[in-house]
């Protein structure tokens, strides 16, 4: 009889409170109870996420984020891009894998400049493809960097991403030999010559940039020119294989870039001189009040002096207080405060 009242008391207890055997539910122990999910708000969510929608966890961050950012935004960026359809590894690191995927986003989605950077234009676009339930194709915009990266005929390794603002381009990094920056515009400055050459021209960011620089310059009551910016790369070949055939090939490499290995090939970078050094680029520049002015200020714009004085070790090439690279605000700002080359900054990174 008592062994009756056990077994039915036990059938009682299982029924009603679950007294059986449990599967181990989800621990919320560290989560404070005002952030816990219940299954249904939790199956809401997976459900959403599965359809490509936004949820919390994939909403496009407000924030502008570039290469080497470091942030909980980062990763909010990753999910929102693989709600729609990425693959990216779940990480807070903006590392090369996310400035391929910006940028083959900015190139699948109309009016949006491809820079590689996470700007509010990109986040607005993010938006309208969740809004519109739109899914994009990876890899449609800019093919995924070859398993075996590309080299050139001089034996360079070729940027798989020459859109990237930062792109490093040198010596060891080469531009294809087709790239053509596709929004080269002609900044608003003063120029030494008339006509419309490519030489005028820079990527929309960069000219813009240049034309605020410029203000700059002419409210603290000096007078600068713009003289090169874009070379394609057949003009490129011209240049150096002109210099080479003068200078002797690995002297000409001292000042003068191969194909490919230029950076005025993207679209970024401006020469700049003044009246005083008779509109040359001669390295009298940097002492003249308009090269120290650049040199203490391009940053605020920008800009860094891509050739230092003292770093012709590092950069390869002879110091050129002229040539200005655009890699945005606040790296040009972290790079000269460092005293450091775009390669320096690249390593340290990569630390
Ligand atoms: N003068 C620089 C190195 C160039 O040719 O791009
Ligand atoms: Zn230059």
């Amino acid at each position: 009889m008592q062994g009756v009242s056990w077994i039915i008391l036990s059938a009682i207890c299982f029924v009603l409170i679950g007294c059986g055997p449990q599967e181990p539910s989800q621990s919320q122990e560290d989560v404070p109870a005002s952030e816990q999910t219940t299954s249904e708000e939790q199956n809401e969510k997976d459900e959403k996420q599965a359809e490509g929608q936004q949820t919390e966890e994939t909403e496009p961050p407000d924030a502008v984020l570039q290469k080497f950012d470091t942030d909980d935004a980062v990763l909010q960026l990753k999910n929102a891009l693989n709600a729609l359809g990425y693959d990216l590894e779940a990480t807070g690191e903006f590392d090369e894998e996310l400035t391929w995927a910006i940028t083959d986003f900015q190139l699948q989605s109309e009016d949006l400049l491809a820079s590689g950077v996470y700007d509010e234009e990109t986040r607005e676009a993010l938006l309208l493809y969740f809004e519109e339930d739109t899914s994009i194709e990876p890899g449609e915009g800019l093919a995924l960097p070859p398993e075996e990266a590309e080299v050139t005929e001089a034996g360079t390794e070729v940027v798989s991403n020459p859109y990237d603002e930062l792109a490093l381009v040198n010596k060891s990094f080469a531009l294809p030999g087709d790239y053509i920056p596709e929004d080269l515009i002609v900044p608003d400055v003063p120029f030494p010559f008339t006509e419309d050459l490519p030489q005028k021209y820079m990527r929309e960011n960069a000219a813009h940039a240049l034309e605020e620089l410029f203000e700059g310059a002419e409210e603290a009551g000096l007078e600068m020119f713009a003289q090169s910016g874009y070379r394609s790369y057949d003009r490129q070949n011209d240049i150096f294989t002109a210099n080479a055939s003068q200078h002797g090939e690995d002297h000409a490499n001292t000042y003068s870039a191969r194909p490919g290995e230029s950076e005025h090939q993207t679209g970024l970078a401006m020469d700049v001189t003044s009246a005083e050094v008779n509109l040359e680029l001669v390295e009298e520049f940097g002492e003249t009040e308009e090269g120290q002015w650049l040199a203490e200020n391009a940053p605020e714009y920008g800009f860094i002096i891509r050739f230092p004085e003292g770093k012709e070790d590092i950069t390869e090439y002879q110091y050129e207080p002229w040539h200005l690279r655009y890699v945005g605000e606040k790296t040009a700002k972290y790079i000269t405060e460092q005293g450091i080359t775009l390669e320096e900054y690249y390593e340290e990174q990569a630390e």
